[in-house]
């Protein structure tokens, strides 16, 4: 299995995560998940689930699966699952690069801040197609780099100092979209001023 991240930033500050992140993910993830057509029974999966800030916001009809390479990250999650008795969440150690789920397993497929921060986004973007079943939707969180050439110069000389904290500036929408059997249906900023993007794709065209 791949290592969480060249830099393990992610499993050594795993304790000190929701308090640092956390914080500021917490909301909109919950907010993104609160506005989706979520329905009894629907089978998801959350790519890089890390100490799972958002499980709190699936309702307990539905089945969802957790993954996450970081046994430290995961640990968190776990004993927030626990603590709350969520009987319809499952976690797990997996690597979005290669997802050990059979071709079309999943209505939904989640990824909140995973997409910049895994060593090959294309082939996680692949392996996350792979697993939706037809017309599933994948539902992205991310910071993705502008198209603007001179806005994409400006956002990559920050990129060495944010490589070391586990992520890159690098990745534009595209890099990951084009050529996928996907349809995008949203692709838009969190709010006016985020610097995050939420992207909803539904499999085919
Ligand atoms: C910024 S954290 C986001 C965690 C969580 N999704 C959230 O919103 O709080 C990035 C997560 O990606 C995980 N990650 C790193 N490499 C990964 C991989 N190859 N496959 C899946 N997750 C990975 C890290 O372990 C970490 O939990």
């Amino acid at each position: 299995m791949a290592e969480p991240h060249e830099s393990r930033v992610y499993s050594d500050l795993a304790h000190l995560y929701d308090a640092i992140f956390g914080r500021v993910f917490v909301d909109h993830e919950h907010e993104v998940l609160g506005a989706l057509n979520l329905r009894p029974e629907q089978k998801i999966l959350e790519v890089g689930v890390g100490t799972g800030i958002a499980l709190e916001a699936y309702p307990r009809y539905v089945q969802v699966v957790g993954i996450d390479p970081s046994q430290e990250m995961l640990e968190q999650a776990i004993g927030k699952s626990r603590e709350n008795r969520w009987t319809h969440i499952e976690l797990k150690r997996g690597d979005a690069q290669q997802l050990e789920f059979p071709d079309d397993s999943f209505d939904w497929v989640m990824n909140f801040h995973v997409m910049t921060v895994v060593p090959d986004p294309l082939r996680m973007m692949s392996e996350m197609v792979r697993v939706l079943k037809p017309g599933g939707r994948l539902v992205t969180v991310t910071h993705f780099a502008s198209n603007n050439p001179v806005l994409f110069f400006l956002g990559s000389l920050v990129n060495p100092v944010t490589k070391l904290l586990g992520w890159t500036t690098r990745l534009r929408a595209r890099d990951v979209v084009d050529g996928q059997p996907i349809t995008v249906e949203c692709l838009e900023r969190l709010s006016r001023f985020s610097v995050h993007t939420l992207m909803v794709a539904r499999k085919g065209s």
